[in-house]
């Protein structure tokens, strides 16, 4: 058996804000964002949080595949902005959609997070271990940027966006997945310090910090690489993909990768102008607009390619 994506979901924050907005924050301008990422305007939460905004993008996608929650037995949450250390993410989405039966747990790989959430429910379905589960990338950036530091507090965006999976005779074709920790410095978020009685140490609240330039350099050569891998693993050739489906960070990424791959341009959809780099939840709430639109049909063959903090990278090959 294999993993099938059967229903979609997304929820996002209602403030929205734009280059023009952040321009009266940072010395920064509307022509310098576009410019260099593609982003012209974000969503950030006031109210939501990552547990209400992966609730919303679940129940969504429930309804999308017509699956009564009791009938799932896994929920994996992707995220690198919870709103607890305990109880995980997924648990609060258990309990906020009566899924009693799941068994729940969060999973951290940044932006690669939805995908590795994807090859992981694969490796579980693949081996009969389970057979419904609840997929969710759902990010808070905004608590973790710092707002004085223009080089990335324009980049990043909150959403969620979920599917629910399971297992059949058709779905995920294959998949590849890479971490490279020595490169992990280009792009950090440091968690509490330790501090105890014994060693104190003062708590100062730590943000996003990102070397742009090997983080992008990464990117544009890393996802071309795996989706060639995973093609040549499948024997499948390119003409036989309708869409890659990457993360969302920046344009300039995705074209760069379109152009090394020979591939045109309307392969690669793209959603980031309107919700920045939302990391986790950016694969998922683009898909759930693609699959809204009708853009997917039965027995497509997509990829997805998700890259990010880690570092980590990897691509999965779904037939639709
Ligand atoms: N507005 C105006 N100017 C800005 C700015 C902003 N928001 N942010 C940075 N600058 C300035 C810098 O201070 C620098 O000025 P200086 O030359 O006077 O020092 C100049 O713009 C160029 O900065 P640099 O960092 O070299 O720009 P860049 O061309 O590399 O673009 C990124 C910066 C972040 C857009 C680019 O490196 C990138 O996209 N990297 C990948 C980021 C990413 O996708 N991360 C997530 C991966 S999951």
């Amino acid at each position: 058996m294999t993993a099938r994506i059967v229903g979609t979901g997304s929820s996002v924050p209602v403030h929205k804000v734009t280059n023009e907005d952040l321009s009266r924050v940072v010395e920064t301008n509307d022509e310098w964002i576009s410019s260099r990422t593609g982003i012209k305007e974000r969503r950030i939460a006031g109210e939501e949080s990552t547990v209400s905004m992966s609730v919303s993008a679940a129940k969504k996608a429930l309804e999308d595949a017509g699956t009564d929650p009791q009938d799932l037995d896994l929920i994996i949450v992707a995220t690198c902005s919870p709103d607890y250390f305990f109880p995980n993410t997924a648990c609060c989405v258990q309990e906020a959609v009566g899924a009693v039966n799941a068994v729940a747990f969060d999973l951290s790989a940044a932006c690669s997070g939805f995908l590795f959430g994807l090859n992981t429910i694969q490796a579980y379905m693949k081996a009969g271990i389970y057979k419904k589960a609840l997929l969710i990338g759902a990010e808070t950036m905004s608590k973790l940027i710092d707002w004085e530091d223009r080089g990335t507090c324009v980049l990043f965006g909150d959403g969620a966006g979920a599917a629910v999976i399971q297992a059949e005779e058709t779905g995920m074709i294959d998949m590849v997945q890479y971490s490279d920790g020595q490169q992990g410095p280009v792009l950090t978020c440091k968690a509490r310090e330790t501090s105890n009685f014994l060693f104190p140490n003062e708590q100062k609240a730590d943000h996003i910090y990102m070397e742009g330039q090997p983080v992008f350099k990464f990117a544009v050569k890393k996802v071309p690489e795996c989706i060639k891998a995973l093609l040549d693993k499948t024997g499948t050739s390119k003409e036989e993909i309708k869409y890659y489906v990457l993360h969302q960070a920046n344009s300039r990424i995705i074209d760069s990768v379109a152009k090394r791959m020979k591939e045109p341009e309307e392969k690669f959809p793209m959603n980031l102008h309107f919700y920045g780099n939302t990391s986790a939840a950016s694969i998922p709430i683009l898909l759930d607009e693609m699959n809204r639109k009708g853009m997917l049909e039965k027995g497509d063959k997509i990829i997805l390619s998700g890259f990010g903090a880690g570092l980590t990278w990897g691509a999965s090959l779904l037939e639709w």
